[in-house]
């Protein structure tokens, strides 16, 4: 068997410690899958006495992460800090400078950095690896780098953040509003420290920008993406939008076309009996779109510690054969600059708001619509004892520019009560 292959872990928290479990637990079937064993040797944390379940005293410990990158006897180092500057990218280019393969789970550094970390890794002829950034458990590099290479990627949608799935549908199971689902999704440890990176679609923002980068042989563009949280969900839309035969996802949408490259991470209504829209609590979902394969439908943990280290071990024994890829599928100087789109692609959209309850209310909205250009499909008007009519409108398809016009006529319509709501409908 050939020389073992020897790991640096810089930062043990909760995926750490599963890469620990793993490469512990399953020692022979990693080196008889690699053909060489997989050692860990080395590893570095804010503290040392911290306990944590796993024996690391056979390992050499470092504080200083750039330290661990210099090390003789590591091969590999993982770099599981987070940040999108700061340590984390003063490890990663230090790894990499010191001939060292990386393989990270570091979304928002990748979001930020990718290129540039690409093309240092492919100057030192070394591998950058972030299965574990994209969708925790779910192999979706591989599935995009090596399942699907001999496809032209239409479009890549999913799910990315478990915390909102769970929101949101925690919200419509036991008819809770945002704010108290919120709350206890801090509880049960759920929100990252800056919640907003959940809720405010930055993380999954990130991961989108990722696959859409090597689906699209795209420089990562991260400033690009239309980033909407969903802090402005209501319990009410939730129930209208099913009521219409829909569910309301947090849904990453990337695809090319001939206006640009959209990147979308907003609230989307989608079909309920499509697997996003069937998509409960915490679990991931990634559906890429191929001119050969079709439609492809992934979904598993996007989190945790056997999940997220899952991924890290899969890239492991990548390098461990001797697989290496560019980091985005193609290599770093061959990605292109693409334009993003300002229009995005035509879509159905759910219209709700509340009506003045007088002759000639619903004519004046349904003119506005067709004088901005957009049809309706579905109307419905539900019962209500007072003045104000609630009333959902499901459009034919339209593009973003016709219903932001159609918006800001509603606001001088004068039968309208407070604010429309509008939420894209994705046709899967
Ligand atoms: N906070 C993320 C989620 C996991 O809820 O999916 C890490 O990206």
């Amino acid at each position: 068997m050939s020389s073992p292959l020897r790991l640096g872990i810089a930062g043990l928290g909760t995926v750490g410690v599963g890469v620990v479990r793993i490469v512990q637990s399953h020692a022979t079937m990693l080196a008889l899958r690699a053909g060489r064993p997989i050692r860990i040797t080395a590893v570095c944390a804010n503290s040392r006495k911290k306990k944590r379940g796993i024996d690391i005293s056979d390992y050499a410990w470092e504080y200083d992460p750039v330290a661990l990158a210099r090390r003789d006897d590591v091969d590999v180092v993982i770099e599981l800090m987070g940040g999108e500057n700061g340590a984390a990218k003063a490890l990663v280019e230090a790894a990499l400078k010191n001939g060292k393969d990386v393989v990270t789970a570091n979304k928002a550094l990748l979001a930020h950095h990718g290129h540039a970390l690409a093309a240092l890794a492919e100057n030192h002829q070394r591998s950058l690896r972030f299965e574990a950034a994209v969708a925790g458990g779910i192999p979706v590099i591989k599935a995009l780098t090596e399942g699907l290479a001999g496809n032209r990627i239409q479009r890549v949608m999913g799910v990315m953040n478990g915390t909102c799935n769970y929101i949101l549908t925690r919200m419509e199971s036991a008819g809770l509003p945002y704010d108290t689902v919120f709350e206890e999704a801090g509880k049960l440890g759920f929100l990252e420290a800056d919640p907003n990176l959940d809720v405010g679609g930055i993380d999954a923002g990130h991961k989108l920008s990722l696959l859409s980068a090597i689906a699209f042989g795209t420089k990562v563009d991260f400033d690009s993406v239309v980033l909407q949280g969903i802090g402005a969900v209501s319990i009410d839309d939730i129930k209208l939008a099913r009521d219409m035969g829909y569910a309301i996802k947090l849904l990453g949408v990337a695809q090319m076309t001939g206006r640009g490259l959209e990147q979308r991470m907003t609230p989307c209504l989608v079909p309920e009996t499509h697997p996003l829209g069937q998509l409960q609590g915490g679990t991931n979902m990634v559906v890429i779109e191929g001119d050969a394969v079709g439609q492809i439908v992934l979904r598993g943990a996007g989190a945790g510690e056997g999940p997220t280290a899952s991924a890290v071990l899969g890239d492991v024994m990548d390098i461990a054969r001797g697989l290496r890829l560019p980091t985005f599928g193609q290599p770093a100087d061959t990605l292109a600059e693409a334009p993003a789109a300002v229009v995005s692609t035509g879509a159905p959209w759910y219209l709700r708001m509340v009506l003045l309850d007088k002759p000639g209310a619903l004519a004046k909205i349904a003119t506005i619509l067709g004088d901005s250009g957009v049809s309706i499909d579905r109307l419905r008007q539900y019962q209500h004892e007072d003045a104000h009519a609630p009333v959902l409108i499901v459009t034919h398809k339209a593009s973003s520019d016709d219903i932001a016009l159609a918006l800001e006529r509603f606001a001088d319509s004068g039968v309208m009560v407070g604010a429309p709501v509008a939420l894209r409908i994705e046709e899967v």
